[in-house]
């Protein structure tokens, strides 16, 4: 029997966490999108989260992403992993109580990187979860790197090899803004936002979307945006999405048309 393709949803930091409150979490988010993936009850999804407030200021404090140069990153490395499964942690409790098949699989356990790209990667739990009907939740973390020692791996890196490794049938990225825009919405009321772009317009446009915010190691949305570009190379359509709106998870998981911007190989 061969395996549906799956679906692959991110849920940013910026989401489920508040961004300015170091380890502060949105509950309330937290338990909205709980409810909404139980409602959409989905076959076929891998769930990536990311770190907000939880990952980004401990690795920026020990400069974990920049590899292993002295002692008291250590402890810094252990830290920042281990805050990002408290976060994990406290996602899956929403999603567990409620009835959803969720299992969660450590980044650090199963990938490696090679200078910040991931090299080895053990997917055969992975495979199985799906096979059997789980969702398998991944999020970034700090992850043990060839070259540089360790490394920090976003999540949106991981969205992208997902979707590349198990075929995915579109990836959903969850932000807390309604999708692309030319400027950055947030400081500029000007700002346009794209409803579809293609990736030979993405790569014109790129250059727009805002660097890395005060506290994001993995940088921002430019970055989150170029991750995506070989997964939609390989044909795997990929939506930005406001996952701070109610109903959005549910209305994405279903299929239907929510506000966003659609990025498609051509
Ligand atoms: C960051 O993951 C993980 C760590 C800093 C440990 P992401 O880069 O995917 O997180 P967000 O979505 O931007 O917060």
């Amino acid at each position: 029997m061969s395996q549906a393709r799956p679906t692959i949803l991110k849920i940013g930091g910026s989401v489920i966490t508040d961004k300015n409150t170091e380890l502060g979490v949105q509950m309330e988010v937290i338990t909205r999108i709980a409810d909404e993936l139980q409602e959409a009850n989905p076959r076929n999804l891998i769930i990536v989260h990311g770190g907000g407030s939880f990952g980004h200021p401990v690795a920026q404090k020990h400069a974990i992403k920049e590899g292993f140069k002295e002692e008291q990153q250590i402890i810094g490395f252990a830290e920042t992993h281990h805050v990002m499964t408290v976060l994990n942690g406290i996602f899956m409790d929403a999603l567990i109580w409620r009835g959803i098949p969720a299992v969660s699989i450590t980044p650090s356990s199963c990938a490696m990187t090679r200078n910040g790209r991931i090299q080895c990667f053990e997917d055969s739990p992975i495979k199985q979860l799906l096979k059997m009907g789980f969702i398998p939740v991944l999020y970034g973390d700090a992850v043990f790197d060839t070259e540089l020692g360790f490394t920090i791996l976003s999540g949106d890196q991981l969205v992208s090899f997902l979707a590349m490794r198990f075929n995915a049938k579109n990836i959903l990225i969850g932000v807390d803004v309604d999708g692309l825009y030319n400027a950055d919405p947030k400081d500029n009321p000007e700002a346009k936002m794209f409803d579809r772009l293609t990736l030979e317009e993405l790569k014109k446009v790129k250059g727009f979307f805002g660097g890395s915010s005060a506290c994001d190691v993995t940088g921002g949305m430019a970055n989150k945006i170029s991750e995506l570009i070989p997964a939609v190379e390989q044909g795997i359509p990929a939506l930005v999405f406001n996952a701070t709106k109610p109903k959005y998870i549910y209305k994405v998981l279903k299929g239907d048309k929510v506000k966003g911007t659609l990025i498609e190989k051509e």
